[in-house]
């Protein structure tokens, strides 16, 4: 798999996921091991020391034990690990470490994009020729307020209770630097929020103020909640299913589909040319998004092939609710952003290109779908994804930020 393959597929029709969703299936296992490496040591030796606790196991921080042998491929695993957590190499999961790497060649900040222009337009009168309409001024505001303090939710969950439970270094070392473009996207709108001179107590309130909004971030809080209880620990069937609803509470659901409506609406903004400097750094978003998006699906279908018990039939009709309430809360939400629609886009194509995403992620996790209507409102979305063929699009000055060779386009 090439890098490009994290994001190129996003909103492409429906291909196969980047993971095979069958748990028991040999050519899933394939993505995720690499070439054996050479065992250095005896494998029979032991890995831990006896007394050492299950907690310094997870955590990495318990005394060193300096008699065990050394780790092998076949003994890390996704959760519940009993190898060294502080070893990356051998490396076992590759598909994460190709997206440490794609992310790390993503690099860029929102202050290297030009405000002007987006200034000028937001502060133009309401009704002169080619300024904003109310509409797009209210979609605006609720699209950023959503979003301001989402990055943040989201960032909090991956640092306060995902990574203490993902057991193995190839995916710390990700989390790693998701956690940080995390920060950069919410400096982007403290960035936005600054260049606008927008209201920042309702822009940061709106999670709590703008029920639409609430309603979502409450629902996903609930997942990271069960999580946060530090007695937590996985390691029955339970808690480990507790823990993979809160991996598809918010790498499916909301980051993989409540980030979409979004992404649609500022940039169809864009490609009008309006606000093109917030358009252009969504799309360096929407970018990085796709990438924490497949890794979340990489986790999700690797911690079911290791653990095929968790992915009841009981269970994976809980899944499939979860995604039909996330569906019906972001089509309310859209409605709520746009009530009377705006020139290109509207409530409806919104709530129809939810039902497309909502669909793909099911096949992505190997569910079926949940709606009958299956095309894309918005095939532009996927173009907006490569950042080459369209840095002209917005007539802000070009940027390429591949910072590496590790895109073949
Ligand atoms: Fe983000
Ligand atoms: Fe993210």
């Amino acid at each position: 798999m090439t890098t490009t393959d994290f994001w190129a597929d996003f909103d492409a029709p429906a291909q196969a996921p980047a993971v095979e969703a069958r748990p028991t299936t040999p050519a899933s296992a394939a993505v995720a091991t690499p070439a054996p490496s050479p065992a250095p040591v005896p494998a029979a030796a032991p890995q831990v020391d006896p007394a050492s606790s299950a907690d310094d196991l997870v955590t990495g921080l318990g005394s060193i034990d300096t008699t065990g042998g050394r780790v092998s491929v076949s003994e890390k695993s996704m959760i519940n690990a009993r190898a060294d957590v502080n070893q990356l190499l051998p490396l076992k999961y590759t598909w994460a470490w190709e997206k440490y790497l794609a992310g790390c060649n993503n690099q860029w900040m929102p202050t290297e994009v030009g405000m002007q222009a987006d200034i000028a337009l937001w502060k133009a009168p309401a009704g002169s020729p080619g300024g904003l309409t109310e509409a797009e001024r209210t979609m605006l505001k609720r699209n950023l307020g959503f979003f301001a303090t989402a990055e943040s939710l989201v960032a909090n969950n991956i640092v306060l209770a995902v990574y203490r439970n993902l057991t193995n270094p190839e995916c710390r070392q990700y989390l790693l630097r998701q956690a940080f473009e995390e920060a950069v996207h919410t400096h982007t709108f403290q960035y936005i929020c600054t260049s606008l001179g927008l209201d920042e107590g309702e822009l940061f309130n709106m999670y709590r103020e703008v029920p639409s909004i609430t309603e979502k971030d409450a629902w996903a809080l609930q997942y990271t909640q069960s999580l946060e209880d530090p007695s937590f620990r996985t390691g029955t069937p339970e808690t480990d299913q507790a823990f993979l609803r809160d991996l598809i509470a918010f790498y499916v659901i909301f980051e993989g589909m409540w980030f979409y409506t979004g992404f649609a609406q500022i940039l169809s903004l864009g490609r009008r040319n309006k606000m093109v400097g917030i358009a252009e750094q969504y799309q360096y978003i929407l970018r990085d998004e796709s990438i924490h998006l497949n890794f979340g699906i990489d986790v999700i279908n690797q911690i079911k092939i290791e653990n095929p018990h968790l992915w009841t039939p009981e269970f994976q009709a809980e899944v499939s609710g979860m995604l039909a309430k996330a569906c019906e809360l972001e089509i309310a939400y859209g409605r709520d952003t746009m009530p009377t629609g705006m020139l290109g886009l509207t409530a409806e194509q919104c709530e129809r290109y939810m039902h497309f995403i909502t669909n793909r992620r099911c096949g992505q996790i190997g569910l079926p779908p949940l709606f009958a209507d299956t095309d894309n409102p918005f095939p532009w979305m996927s173009e907006m994804m490569d950042l080459k063929k369209e840095k002209n699009f917005f007539e802000t000055r070009v940027i390429e930020y591949q910072t590496g060779s590790g895109l073949s386009w």
